[in-house]
């Protein structure tokens, strides 16, 4: 076999869970030493690399959550298929987690994760578990001119993060 056994609903519902991730947002979920913090992502890519099933995120060096992400390697994806989150994927994408409980102040639900230490967002529909494989900053030798006039920042890199999914479930 060419690759690992991909774990339902990686496979089956990967677009249309992509396409949400894509069209609206998702909560990423870092918790180290104690402290527990979600942002907003909307990058992101399912696929195959060194045979695992992987999710790859980038997340810009400056954010709070790159500081947890550094220690714990690790983080959930929890992607909603309803509008209804839309209000909250926008504060949890416009507010930092070094000013304040993103998760309390905008009445998020914290539950245990099934594989990794890091809990998952329960108003999620999918959600999946990750272990950092790499983690490498967009810089050059290559980078497209159109990218990187729209979202290069010289000394604020996004961090480019391919992640073993060790977990997927929902919907
Ligand atoms: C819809 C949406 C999508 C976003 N996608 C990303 C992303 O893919 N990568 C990233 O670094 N920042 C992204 N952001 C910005 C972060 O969510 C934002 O800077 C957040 O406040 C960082 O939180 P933190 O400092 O608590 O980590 C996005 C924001 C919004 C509203």
């Amino acid at each position: 076999m060419l690759q690992q056994e991909i774990p339902f609903p990686f496979s089956e519902s990967a677009t249309k869970a992509m396409n949400w991730l894509c069209d609206q947002g998702a909560f990423l979920t870092t918790s180290a030493d104690g402290r527990i913090n979600t942002m907003t992502i909307a990058w992101g890519s399912a696929g195959i690399v060194m045979k695992k099933p992987t999710l790859t995120v980038f997340i810009r060096e400056s954010r709070y959550t790159q500081e947890l992400l550094s220690t714990s390697n690790e983080f959930t994806v929890s992607i909603p298929d309803s509008k209804n989150m839309f209000t909250k994927l926008l504060a949890c994408g416009k507010q930092s987690g070094r000013d304040g409980d993103k998760i309390a102040n905008n009445q998020l639900t914290l539950q245990s994760a099934k594989v990794v230490d890091t809990p998952i967002i329960a108003e999620g529909t999918w959600h999946l578990e990750c272990k950092v494989l790499l983690a490498q900053p967009m810089t050059a030798p290559f980078i497209d001119e159109e990218c990187q006039q729209e979202h290069w920042i010289e000394d604020n890199p996004y961090l480019c993060y391919i992640a073993e999914v060790v977990a997927c479930y929902g919907k």
